[in-house]
């Protein structure tokens, strides 16, 4: 019989990937099908029962560089629990700085208009449903198998006022004449053929997810071209964008061609990430 205490140290001597303390509190609790939150308060505990074979096979998968959120089928976003599987991108929390900044904008009982384009798993969308609960949210994606992630994600977070399209971009939007007061975005931004994708992003994330053609800046351009379509002009509406690492000056020079104010901001290890645009005052 071993303690939890000897899976942890285990855990920790075989596994060849970066894994924090919490990421191994995380895989004991799927192994033992225990809860989060029990494992460093029960650490003394025996285990009963324990399923070797489960804990090799496991194991082997994180040491083939297996996502633990694709593996245990689960992630943490903005302190709510997102339903992950392969069909979906893995929520970022640097994708949190967008979160913050709507909601440092915007009183929370506000009755706004949002627009969560290309949600994915709907982690932006979701959370944005908690927190402005009088405000409809719309979450869309061209992926069918994502939306049905992201339709799991809406019941698994209880929230009631989040609306799926399925759809391009923009054009779902365009076609129902919806007006937006909040766009947020965290679009595909890596170009075609980067091989600075990291080994597990490119080998388990979904390329649709990660890819975007004209050198990964398709959707900014695209948004460009459509914010008087989609933007509600008699609010102050605001668009905020996630990109890539190296990409500022390629979206800075995008969005100056538009007449709208554009802010850009950082994220916590100092990297330009985000974009803000909103209409001039
Ligand atoms: C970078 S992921 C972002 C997922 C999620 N918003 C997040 O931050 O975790 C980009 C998403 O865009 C979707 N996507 C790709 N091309 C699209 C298109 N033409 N129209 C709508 N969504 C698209 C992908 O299916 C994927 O879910």
């Amino acid at each position: 019989m071993i303690k939890k205490s000897d899976l942890f140290k285990e855990i920790k001597q075989r596994v060849n990937i970066r894994l924090s303390q919490s990421d191994i509190y995380q895989f004991m609790a799927f192994l033992l099908n225990d809860k989060y939150d029990q494992i460093p308060i029960t650490l003394n505990d025996e285990i009963f029962n324990f399923d070797y074979n489960k804990f090799e096979k496991y194991l082997t998968l994180l040491n083939e560089k297996m996502p633990l959120a694709y593996l245990i089928g689960k992630t943490y976003f903005c302190g709510n629990e997102f339903i992950v599987n392969s069909d979906v991108l893995i929520p970022r929390n640097d994708t949190e700085l967008l979160i913050d900044e709507i909601k440092s904008s915007y009183d929370s009982n506000e009755s706004l208009i949002i627009g969560d384009i290309c949600t994915g798993s709907g982690a932006i969308g979701i959370s944005l449903a908690k927190i402005f609960p009088k405000s409809k949210i719309y979450i869309s994606d061209i992926s069918e198998p994502a939306l049905k992630v992201a339709e799991k994600n809406i019941n698994h977070n209880y929230v009631e006022n989040v609306e799926i399209k399925l759809g391009d971009f923009v054009e779902p939007f365009i076609k129902e004449k919806i007006k937006l007061d909040v766009l947020v975005s965290n679009p595909p931004y890596i170009q075609i053929n980067d091989c600075d994708v990291d080994e597990s992003v490119y080998k388990y994330e979904p390329h649709l997810a990660l890819f975007a053609e004209d050198g990964g800046l398709e959707f900014y351009k695209r948004i460009l071209n459509s914010i008087d379509t989609i933007m509600n002009f008699e609010k102050d509406w605001m668009i905020i964008l996630e990109y890539g690492w190296k990409q500022k000056e390629e979206i800075e020079s995008i969005f100056s061609k538009s007449n709208y104010l554009q802010e850009h901001k950082k994220d916590h290890f100092g990297n330009w990430r985000y974009v803000i645009l909103k209409k001039e005052k």
